[in-house]
């Protein structure tokens, strides 16, 4: 948090730092007058909230229950130097937005004990550009620069909470000798306050503090594990996008074929921001041997006649939820028949995977019958020595599995990975989760043990799915997964 965002609430001193033409602007009296008037009020009033506020009341009000008499920091971040004066685009900590609804930068929400076992809640913004010093056009961050922002009461009605101006944070955190916690590692200048605040002197009490902090991120992931159902109902708005940007890029295939991967990223991409949205993850569009890469999102090689293209991507909503959908098809149009024995065996296992998921089930079971169908069909082609058992007591399947077969999906893509063990890698299912399941198989194009007509192959099937009272919903059951549904999908698709 620069001092250029931060400056004091009540000063005519000029405040801004002009940066994006590299050297201050001198500007005359006459012009500076001049700029301070003439605005109209833009000022909106009596607007109605966001359709999330009943829910991040609730939310607030469960997180409040859980930390009694202590003071809660959760930052929304701030932006990132991507280089020199021009920064990576922002996308609000997870925690922050779950809480508030709100997704611009710069922000804190603060819980302060009421006294009554309760709290008061206050969302810190960014307030509107002063018009009186300048700042709203000479500023870098100036709203004639980067934009119209809420003013304090509008973001107050919106969002269903208090509002103060964020320059005032720091004075309000450093009143009253309460103790503290704060989601850690989004705002640089407010974890900072609150080490000052605590004064850990010794290496033992940093440790104590490190712990408070992580204990509030974990009760939050473990909040977050089941989804409510506007929670839901945004997952399936991303997936639908999801699957519209899959349709697009096989579509697209015949151009990628001129090109790159990154044609294939960048079709999804244009999906993406053609609807407002965002990618929740680097876009991984890998073809040929670079499927078995698990996170290539270099994206730079050639998309050939004959290779597989696994593409696993998801759109974000605005909203911030996120899809994580991987299918792996044939540019051609149609498997060999190597790559069909390697797709339908992969798929018989995401078969059994799904069936797995029900509420109350582990959530390891999924895991566990994917596995042994991948194993099973290892042992059969004689990539590994059985009895099936013995190859799964000692993992040696992952050698062409390689990850995990799925995990929770939410606002992060990995979503909830800190929440407790116990509610969550250990823990049983519930209804109102929603986790992906993606086994999948890769043989190094140097892998000695594999014939080399499986060299090079790596085939991924991923769909996100939603534990339901009675079992589960497919939510991305929108696109194909058989190897006969996915030939049909591209020969309809498929520009002839
Ligand atoms: N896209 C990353 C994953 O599937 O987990
Ligand atoms: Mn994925
Ligand atoms: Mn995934």
């Amino acid at each position: 948090m620069s001092e250029q965002q931060r400056p004091e609430a009540e000063t005519d001193a000029p405040v801004f730092s002009p940066r994006k033409n590299g050297q201050a602007q001198s500007v005359s009296d006459e012009l500076a007058a001049w700029m301070r008037t003439g605005w109209a009020d833009t000022e909106r009033r009596d607007l109605e909230p966001v359709e999330q506020a009943e829910h991040t009341a609730r939310r607030r009000a469960r997180i409040s229950a859980a930390f009694p008499g202590e003071r809660l920091v959760v930052p929304a971040g701030q932006l990132l130097t991507r280089s020199n004066d021009t920064e990576y685009p922002f996308r609000a900590a997870t925690n922050y937005a779950y809480l508030t609804g709100d997704t611009s930068d710069g922000g804190c929400l603060v819980f302060t004990p009421d006294g009554h076992g309760g709290h008061d809640v206050v969302l810190y913004l960014k307030p509107r550009s002063n018009r009186d010093n300048g700042e709203f056009w000479l500023g870098g961050y100036g709203e004639l620069w980067t934009g119209r922002r809420n003013s304090l009461p509008e973001a107050a009605e919106l969002l269903g909470v208090a509002t103060a101006d964020v320059r005032t944070l720091p004075d309000a955190l450093r009143s009253g000798d309460t103790a503290v916690r704060i989601v850690r590692g989004h705002d640089a200048e407010l974890d900072a306050i609150v080490d000052e605040l605590r004064g850990d002197a010794d290496e033992e009490s940093r440790a104590k503090s490190a712990q408070l902090d992580s204990d509030l991120g974990v009760t939050l992931a473990d909040h977050r594990l089941v989804k409510d159902a506007w929670e839901v109902a945004q997952l399936q708005l991303a997936v639908d996008a999801t699957v519209r940007g899959f349709n697009d890029v096989v579509k697209a295939l015949p151009q990628a074929k001129d090109t790159s991967e990154r044609f294939i990223e960048g079709t999804f991409f244009l999906r993406a921001r053609v609807e407002g949205n965002d990618v929740g993850y680097g876009t991984i569009a890998a073809s040929g041997s670079n499927a078995t890469t698990l996170h290539w999102t270099r994206n730079d090689g050639p998309v050939r006649e004959g290779d597989l293209l696994l593409l696993d991507a998801g759109v974000e909503t605005r909203t911030l939820y996120t899809a994580d959908v991987t299918r792996t098809m044939p540019v051609s149009g149609t498997f060999t028949d190597t790559q069909r024995k390697v797709y339908d065996l992969v798929h018989a296992a995401q078969e059994a995977g799904i069936a797995a998921v029900a509420p109350g089930r582990p959530f390891t079971a999924f895991h566990e019958a994917s596995q042994r169908v991948l194993a099973e069909g290892l042992v059969e082609w004689g990539l590994l020595e059985g009895p099936v058992d013995r190859v799964l007591e000692l993992g040696l399947q992952r050698r062409y599995t390689l990850h995990g077969t799925g995990h929770m999906l939410g606002m992060d893509v990995h979503d909830c990975a800190v929440s407790r063990q116990e509610l969550h890698l250990y823990g049983d299912l519930e209804p109102g989760m929603v986790l992906t399941v993606e086994p999948g198989l890769y043989f190094q194009p140097d892998d000695l043990t594999v014939p080399e007509e499986l060299r090079g192959i790596g085939v991924r099937i991923e769909d996100d799915v939603l534990v339901t009272e009675d079992g589960r919903t497919v939510m991305s059951a929108g696109l194909p997964r058989s190897s006969a549904e996915v030939e049909s999908w591209l020969a309809e698709r498929l520009p002839r």
